[in-house]
């Protein structure tokens, strides 16, 4: 299979990802907000009850796993490779060895990971992954973000994706720009923009197959603490334009992360996203879908709270909102898919 097929089967089947690739250190953290004290028993327990909801292959067409997990095997003995590819979903990997303060650029990250990666990789392509993904976190705030940052992590996600697709495996390119603060509508457009037009220009310069590619980026929306918080539509609208302004037509997809926001809130969007992604005049050369973690995972995270008999009860609602984010795909989702059950 060839780059751009496998990259095709990820975004083009009207399914989407979930990245369940979270760090020890930030999966350790999501445990601990529901009282419980991690380990590594535990995790894996978490993945495991993720990688085991039946019917998730119906949603998901690819799944983003962590190091930690990709050489472990579920309860049931198969490694979390093979219990994905039994579901129909394609396993993929985080390369990344996560976003460190960056010198001469306080309050800026850069994400590392470069060394080493090629024989990494290789490792991987031989585990039986087929994708890989890299994060660059982007602080956006007063004077921020900064070009030095911008270009070094652009340059990063350059050099990671042609390692990738050296060893075959295709790349999701990811530059987050952070959700978190009170940035408008506004200031999150005009730093996505800046932000995709270097990425794109050092992708270019660094021999990368865009057919052969697929870029994860925020929605364009105002920060979680903006007093002013767009309608859906609005968002949507922002979304679609600042990505037909920057995003070559041969990129094989784009798949949305959810940075914090609800996972009816993330539905909601991506409905709109896609409505206005369809219609002739602003229709894009690519598919749109989505990338989700906390969307997808939140709810049942807190089902589970860590107990064997909550398992089902987190699997019914892990599988609603991979359900709900793929009916948005699809045209088919609205706010009563929220109440009914799945
Ligand atoms: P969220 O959907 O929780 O933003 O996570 C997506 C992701 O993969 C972050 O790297």
């Amino acid at each position: 299979m060839t780059l751009s097929d496998i990259a095709r089967k990820l975004v083009g089947q009207r399914k989407g990802l979930l990245a369940m690739d979270e760090s020890t250190t930030t999966c350790n953290r999501r445990l601990e907000s529901i009282g419980l004290l991690p380990n590594a028993e535990l995790r894996r327990d978490w993945r495991d009850l993720i990688v085991s909801t039946p019917n998730l292959g119906r949603c998901i067409s690819g799944a983003i796993l962590v190091d930690e997990t990709i050489r472990e095997t579920a309860r049931d003995g198969r490694s979390f490779v093979a219990v994905l590819e039994e579901a129909g979903i394609i396993p993929g990997i985080k390369v990344d060895l996560g976003a460190e303060e960056m010198a001469a650029f306080p309050g800026e990250k850069i994400t590392e990971g470069l060394d080493g990666l090629r024989g990494r990789l290789a490792d991987y392509a031989v585990l039986g992954t087929r994708f890989a993904k890299w994060r660059a976190v982007i602080s956006v705030g007063k004077d921020l973000p900064s070009r030095g940052a911008i270009e070094a992590n652009a340059h990063a996600l350059a050099r990671f994706a042609a390692l990738c697709q050296e060893a075959g495996l295709v790349p999701i390119v990811e530059p987050e720009l952070l959700m978190t603060g009170d940035d408008t509508l506004e200031d999150c457009d005009r730093t996505t923009e800046l932000v995709l037009r270097t990425v794109f220009e050092q992708l270019r310069v660094g021999r990368v197959a865009l057919d052969g590619l697929i870029l994860k980026p925020n929605m364009v929306s105002p920060g979680l603490k903006c007093p002013i918080q767009t309608p859906v539509e609005a968002v949507a609208q922002a979304t679609v334009q600042c990505l037909l302004r920057t995003v070559p037509a041969d990129v094989a997809g784009v798949a949305f992360l959810s940075g914090g926001q609800t996972g009816e809130l993330a539905s909601a969007r991506l409905m709109a996203i896609n409505r206005i992604a369809s219609r002739p005049g602003s229709s894009t050369p690519w598919p749109l879908t989505f990338s989700f973690a906390r969307a997808i995972q939140w709810p049942a995270l807190q089902i589970w709270a860590g107990r064997d008999e909550n398992v089902w009860r987190a699997q019914v609602a892990l599988f609603k909102r991979a359900n709900c984010s793929r009916a948005a795909l699809i045209g088919e989702y609205d706010a009563e898919m929220e109440l009914r059950s799945a």
